[in-house]
C-alpha cells in the first residue's frame, strides 16, 4: 500500500528502483519487508528492488530465505571509506554497489591535498576526481547537488581518466574508520 501511494504521489506509473532503507536488525522484519517488494515488482509498481546499508550478514539471509539477491544496495562509500569486503561480496552475487554520500558530503575530502594534485594534473575538480574515482572504483555514485553547474559538472566524467598511480594514492586514502561524521 505505502508503494501504491508512492507512486500515485509521484504522479508516475512505476518507479524504477525502490530500496530498503536499512536492514534495522532489532525489528527483524527485514526478509518480509524483502518479500513485500516482491509482490510490488509483480503488480508492476516497481521495476527493480534493492536495499541499502545492508551488510553481508544481512544479504545472506535475504538470498537464503528466498532465493533472491538485491539488484543493488546503497551504502556510503568514498574514497575515505572504500568498503573494500562490501564492494567484493556485492560483486560476487551480482549486486550494484551504489555509493551514498560519494563526495563525503563535501566535508575535507573536497580539500585534501592529493586529491587537489591529482585534480590539477588532469585540469579537473576535486569533485569530477572522485566522482571519476567511483566510477574506476566500479561503484555507483549518486552525489547529491542542488546546483544545476554543479549537477552538470558531476556528469562530465568521461574526457579524462585516472591513470593507476592516481588510483593507487587514492587507494591509500582508505579508513576502515573514515564513515562521515554522524552518519553510521
Ligand atoms: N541510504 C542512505 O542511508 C543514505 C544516507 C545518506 C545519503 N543518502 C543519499 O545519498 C545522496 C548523496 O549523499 P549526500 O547528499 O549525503 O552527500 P554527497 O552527495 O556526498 O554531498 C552533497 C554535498 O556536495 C555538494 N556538491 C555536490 N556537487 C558539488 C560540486 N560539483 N562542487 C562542490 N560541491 C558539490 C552539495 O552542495 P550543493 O547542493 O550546494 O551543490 C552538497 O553539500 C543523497 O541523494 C542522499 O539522499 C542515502
Amino acid at each position: 500500500l505505502t508503494i501504491e501511494e508512492s507512486v500515485c504521489r509521484m504522479g508516475l506509473d512505476y518507479i524504477d528502483l525502490y530500496l530498503i532503507h536499512w536492514p534495522n536488525p532489532s525489528q527483524g522484519q527485514f526478509v518480509e519487508a524483502w518479500e513485500a517488494l516482491f509482490e510490488a515488482r509483480e503488480r508492476g509498481l516497481v521495476k527493480h528492488i534493492g536495499v541499502s546499508n545492508f551488510l553481508p550478514g544481512h544479504i545472506d539471509l535475504l538470498i537464503r530465505d528466498t532465493g533472491v539477491a538485491p539488484a543493488v544496495n546503497q551504502v556510503e562509500l568514498h574514497p575515505y571509506f572504500q568498503q573494500h569486503e562490501q564492494l567484493a561480496y556485492d560483486n560476487a552475487h551480482g549486486i550494484i554497489t551504489e555509493a551514498w554520500s560519494p563526495l563525503g558530503r563535501a566535508n575535507q575530502m573536497l580539500r585534501d591535498p592529493d586529491l587537489k594534485r591529482i585534480a590539477a594534473k588532469h585540469g579537473i575538480s576535486v569533485v569530477q576526481t572522485i566522482l571519476r574515482w567511483h566510477l574506476q572504483y566500479g561503484d555507483v555514485a549518486i552525489p547529491k547537488s542542488l546546483n544545476p553547474e554543479r549537477q552538470r559538472q558531476n556528469l562530465d566524467l568521461t574526457a579524462f581518466e585516472l591513470d593507476d598511480q592516481d588510483m593507487a594514492d587514492i587507494a591509500a586514502m582508505d579508513n576502515p574508520e573514515g564513515h562521515t561524521f554522524g552518519q553510521n
